[in-house]
């Protein structure tokens, strides 16, 4: 089967001044997943590398680069799915890893859970060898300065819209036929402590099944789970229905 990897940066807008970096980004992942596969990789290794790359990326809420909550901390949240048997591993409000992605592919692999948590997914962390960062490295100039502008009285609203940044994301199909996806975010700036999004909440954050297709969604998390967005969009794939802009 030919190979397929898609991937995404994250919705809301980018600065002009922003958009060139950015897209560099979404394509270096997108090349990365796509050579993981052509040498005959699994679509979970693609998924997996393709989001690695942007949470390393500064110019992706997600990892190095995620924005930051009320109190100007970075909490992640993050999810992986295997659609050959629906295993699927999350952390949410993890703090002072590099790739949580890295990290929700080990809950899925070596634990019976699904998602592990805040300092029970750090914890987790240090059992598997992997190394606590310090939370600084995974702040970036940008994420405070758009931390500080949403806050106090001098908060401007228009520009805390202007300054969404979406999760990141990827979905493959590997020459065997096998589907994953893999979803990334710090979450909503100036978020409550604590808030965990849509993302490490499996047919919120993501879905993949071989039978049906994979999503990794991108956009307002409260609003993406009302619906549980990805098992929806997966669930009208299956009935058949058509894409409005003429696509399947
Ligand atoms: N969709 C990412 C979030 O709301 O946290």
């Amino acid at each position: 089967m030919l190979p397929v990897v898609v991937v995404h940066g994250g919705a809301g807008h980018i600065p002009k001044e922003r958009a060139e970096l950015s897209t560099i980004g979404v394509k270096e992942a997108a090349r990365t997943g796509y050579v993981i596969l052509q040498k005959g990789g699994s679509a979970m290794d693609a998924v997996v590398e393709a989001v690695t790359l942007m949470e390393n990326n500064p110019r992706f809420n997600a990892g190095r680069g995620s924005v930051l909550n009320v109190k100007g901390e970075v909490e992640m949240d993050a999810l992986v799915m295997d659609g050959r048997t629906l295993a699927s591993g999350a952390v949410s409000a993890v703090r002072r890893v590099a790739n949580p992605v890295q990290l929700a592919r080990l809950v899925m692999e070596k634990t019976n859970h699904l998602c592990l948590t805040a300092e029970g997914a750090s914890k987790f962390a240090r059992s598997m060898g992997v190394p606590e960062v310090p939370e600084e490295s995974l702040i970036t100039d940008y994420a405070k300065m758009r931390w500080k502008k949403n806050l106090g009285p001098d908060a401007n609203p228009v520009e805390c819209q202007m300054g969404k940044m979406g999760t990141v994301g990827a979905v493959a199909v590997d020459i065997d036929g096998n589907i994953a996806c893999a979803t990334s975010t710090g979450g909503m700036i100036n978020k409550m402590e604590g808030r965990v999004g849509d993302t490490p909440c499996v047919g919120c954050g993501g879905y993949a099944d071989n039978k049906i297709g994979a999503v990794s969604p991108t956009g307002h998390g409260e609003a993406i789970m009302k619906v549980t967005l990805s098992r929806l969009i997966l669930f009208h794939m299956e009935q058949g229905m058509e894409d409005p802009r003429g696509g399947k």
